[in-house]
This record gives structure tokens, C-alpha cells and sequence, in this order.
């Protein structure tokens, strides 16, 4: 059986939502992550972070993704972006990663960017991507199929 690590990020909870379903769906392992140096980060500073990439200090990475076929994240849309917590760990265990899929929690829309923003860390597509509407999230209103492997 193919081996996944659901790898996450949120601030106001819409991620987490959709991240523990899928861990309470396959049973995969879950790391979740956090700014090593701060409890929350505000609206403004987290645009800013958007618009410039940045990369900052993380914790809760516990599991060693060399030992996953492949990791799913979970991230807030920022600025039609990933969240900093999420590109900061693609960019501290790129290395170390096999495959990829990426799920987008968005307000309206921004899968593009997003994508686009992992690519440029990690040197790669994901295998799988999609956009979730956080409203919808919210009422439950989700089907995470595509990121289940047959066998799950
Ligand atoms: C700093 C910031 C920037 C955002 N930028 C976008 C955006 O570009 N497009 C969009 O559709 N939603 C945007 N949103 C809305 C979030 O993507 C949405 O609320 C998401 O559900 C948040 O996930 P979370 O609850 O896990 O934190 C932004 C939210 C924040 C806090």
C-alpha cells in the first residue's frame, strides 16, 4: 500500500476541517504545522508574506516525509499563493519528497497561483490539485475522492 502524509496549514480552521476528514476517511499519518515563533499571524502580515514569498521558521513537521510515497497538503489560498507555513516546509524538505498533491482552501478562487507558487519551491508539479470554496467547507459540502488512493 502506498505510503501518505497529510501535511497542513490554517488559520481560521477551513483547512483543518478538510484535513481531518481526510485523515478520518484513509487513516494517513498528519503532521500540523505552525510558525515556530508566533500563535497567529495577522491578515495584513500574512498578504505581505504572499506577495513576497517569504519563508519563515515552522514546527509540528514530526514525521519524516523520506518515508512517504507521497505528501498531501493542505493550504489557505493567500494572495493567490501558498500559506507561508506550507511553502516554508516545502522548501526545508523538498529534497525528501517523492510525489506531491496539493489542496487549495480558498474564499473565491486562486488554485493558479497557488500551484504555480509550489511548482516554483519544489521543482515540480503536483500529481493531483484542486480548489476548495471555504463556504463550502463549512456546510461540509466536499468530496476528497481524487486524493484517496483505490486501495483507501
Ligand atoms: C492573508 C490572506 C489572503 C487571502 N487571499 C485569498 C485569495 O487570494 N483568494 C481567495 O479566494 N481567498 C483568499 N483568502 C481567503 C482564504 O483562502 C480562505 O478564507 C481560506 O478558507 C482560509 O483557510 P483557513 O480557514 O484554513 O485559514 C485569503 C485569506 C487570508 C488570511
Amino acid at each position: 500500500m502506498e505510503k501518505t502524509l497529510i501535511v497542513y496549514y490554517s488559520k481560521s480552521g477551513k483547512s483543518e476541517m478538510l484535513a481531518k476528514t481526510l485523515r478520518e476517511k484513509t487513516g494517513y499519518d498528519m503532521d500540523k504545522l505552525e510558525y515556530a515563533d508566533k500563535d497567529r499571524i495577522s491578515f495584513p502580515a500574512a498578504v505581505i508574506e504572499s506577495l513576497r514569498k517569504t519563508t519563515v521558521g515552522i514546527k509540528g513537521d514530526a514525521h519524516n516525509p523520506a518515508e512517504y510515497d507521497r505528501i498531501i497538503f493542505v493550504s489557505p489560498v493567500w494572495g493567490s499563493a501558498l500559506s507561508t507555513p506550507i511553502r516554508s516546509y516545502m522548501s526545508v524538505h523538498r529534497e525528501n519528497i517523492k510525489a506531491y498533491s496539493l489542496i487549495a482552501v480558498c474564499g473565491k478562487t486562486g488554485l493558479e497561483g497557488t500551484v504555480k507558487d509550489a511548482a516554483a519551491v519544489m521543482g515540480k508539479e503536483p500529481s493531483v490539485s484542486e480548489q476548495y470554496i471555504s463556504a463550502q467547507v463549512g456546510k461540509g459540502a466536499y468530496n476528497l475522492e481524487k486524493f484517496m488512493a483505490p486501495e483507501d
